[in-house]
Parts: C-alpha cells; structure tokens; sequence
C-alpha cells in the first residue's frame, strides 16, 4: 500500500468512527449525499463489490455498477475509455476491480476523479489489507491505538497468487506485527521477504508462535497465464504437486487448530475453499474473525470514500 503508519491510523480511526456512528444528526448518512460512486468490476466479486456499495449508500451517495461482462468491453472497448466513459456520465468516485495489475492505476491516470483499487490481478488490494487490519486490532482489544506490535501474523497458502496477502502484509507490517508467509517453495517464494516479511515452508514450526492465522484460496485460475503478474515478475511456478499434498503441508484443519497459540485468531479474505485450504469447522469455530473481517470492510470503505471526496 505505500501509506505511513500514522496515515493507516488516521483512516482505521476514521473507520473505527463509522462503525461506531448510530443514525441521526451528525451521523455520517448525508456525508456523500447528491455524490455517486460508480463500482467497476472487471472480475467477480462477492464481498468488495457489495461492500463498496454499501458504504456508499451509508454515507448517502447513489451507487452504479457496471460489470464487465454486461459492459461495451466485450465489444472490444479499452477498460480505461470506459473509466472516462463513465466519469463523462458525471460520477464523482470510481472503484476499480480488474483481472490485470496496474488496470486502477492506469484509470486513476486518465480521470480526474479519485479511483479506489478494489483488487488488481495479484497486484494489491488496499481496502482488504485496511479491513484486515481492522478486524485483527479489534479482535486483540486494540482499536485504541491500532498499534499491531508484539503480535506475530502467518499468511498461509497461495502467497504467489494473492493480492490480499501484499496488501495485509503492507498494513499489518507498517502498524507493528511481524509478518511470516507461509507456503510451498512455489506459492510461498523466497523473494517475498523483499515485501517485509519472514518466509518459511514448515506451517507446523510456525503455528504454535501466531497470534493470527490468514488462510489464502488456492487461486488455481491464476496458475496458468501470468497475464496478472505485478510488473517484473514471474507466475508463480512448480506451484503444488496436488491438492492432497498441500493439504498435507498447509490446510488449516481441525487438527492444526488445536495446536495454535491459545487466543490466536484464524482469518480468510475469502471466498474460502472449504475442505482446501481451511476445514468448515474450523472457519465457523471459535477463533474464527472470518466475519468480523467482512464486517469491517464497509466501515474502512466508508473511511475511504469520506476521505477521497474530501468530507
Ligand atoms: N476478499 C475479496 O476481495 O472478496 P471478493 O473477491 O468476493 O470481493
């Protein structure tokens, strides 16, 4: 994400006070009132797209959504002419969803009006990683300070392929936590380390020392064209001999969930591969914040937009 710690605070804060705002005068409701947020997603989406159209209407503003499979796109339109397109219609916000990395960045150079990245290939996805953030400072009792420090976090999974993991490992590292990405030498690549964060392949060496544990989906769909990889680096390769195999190593079952640190959290981005990557049982137990993360994602977006539209 780029964003100093106390620019992250200032937003979480922020976050922190649109979750917290009951209705009525002074209430954030009217904020973006006669303001409309355009959602462009060029790439399924369950919970960015909603909650981006959530915030939206929270704060007062209309909402438009364009998805690119019902959009002038299949007709051979550029994604950014559709950007400008639609910033033409009189939109004041767009967020920005997209198969391939730097699609937001090139919209956000064309417009005039602020773009918000809601997930760009394996690239970033800010948003998440602030949500991420979140609900990880709630769950320890630190909305306060959203001060991470002392608190150990394990990405797992498919780190090679995961936005969300560049984006989480960014917040949660510039707000104090120490990051370990975990994962086979093909998903979990040394060079991550160059982000900030520890790399390791032994999950079971790792476990017993998180305070939180963020499963990734196995992003089979990015496996095969490379058209997503951030700028300079290479698709992910040697990737998993099977799945029976990475759930050998690496899935968050029942059994390694009775081995975590007392008190420590589970956490998914989603959507989830049950039975993959995380166990049912265990994504609906007890140390589960898989929801609280959800949760979180329309207070920071609310933040997000207040912010970018200057209110
Ligand atoms: N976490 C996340 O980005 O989910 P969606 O793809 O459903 O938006």
């Amino acid at each position: 994400m780029g964003l100093p710690a106390d620019t992250l605070r200032r937003l979480l804060r922020r976050a922190r006070t649109m979750a917290d705002a009951k209705p009525g005068p002074g209430g954030p409701e009217r904020l973006l009132a006669g303001r409309i947020v355009a959602n462009l997603f060029f790439e399924d989406s369950t919970r960015t797209r909603t909650s981006f159209s959530v915030a939206a209407k929270r704060l007062g503003a209309g909402v438009v959504d364009l998805m690119g499979f019902a959009s002038s796109v299949s007709k051979g339109e550029t994604l950014v002419d559709t950007a400008l397109n639609v910033e033409a219609l009189g939109v004041d916000a767009i967020t920005v969803r997209a198969r391939q990395a730097g699609v937001a960045r090139a919209i956000a150079d064309a417009v005039s009006c602020p773009v918000v990245n809601a997930g760009d290939g394996r690239h970033e996805h800010p948003t998440q990683g602030l949500l991420d953030a979140y609900a990880l400072a709630q769950a320890a009792g630190r909305l306060d300070s959203f001060d991470l420090a002392g608190l150990t976090v394990a990405i797992v999974g498919d780190i090679a392929s995961s936005r969300v993991a560049r984006s989480a490992m960014a917040g949660m590292s510039t707000l104090g936590a120490a990051v370990v990405c975990v994962g086979p030498p093909g998903l979990a690549p040394s060079g991550l380390a160059a982000l900030g964060c520890r790399v390791e392949h032994d999950l079971d060496a790792v476990l017993p020392h998180a305070d939180a544990v963020m499963m990734l989906r196995m992003q089979f769909e990015r496996h095969d064209d490379g058209k997503d990889a951030p700028r300079g680096e290479a698709r992910p390769s040697g990737v998993i001999a099977s799945v029976r195999e990475f759930r050998a190593g690496y899935a968050l079952t029942r059994e390694r969930e009775a081995r975590m640190k007392p008190g420590a959290f589970v956490m998914h981005p989603g959507p989830m591969n049950r039975g993959l990557e995380i166990d049912g049982e265990v994504a609906d137990g007890p140390r589960s914040i898989i929801l609280e993360q959800v949760r979180a994602g329309v207070a920071v977006r609310m933040a997000v937009l207040a912010e970018l539209l200057g209110v």
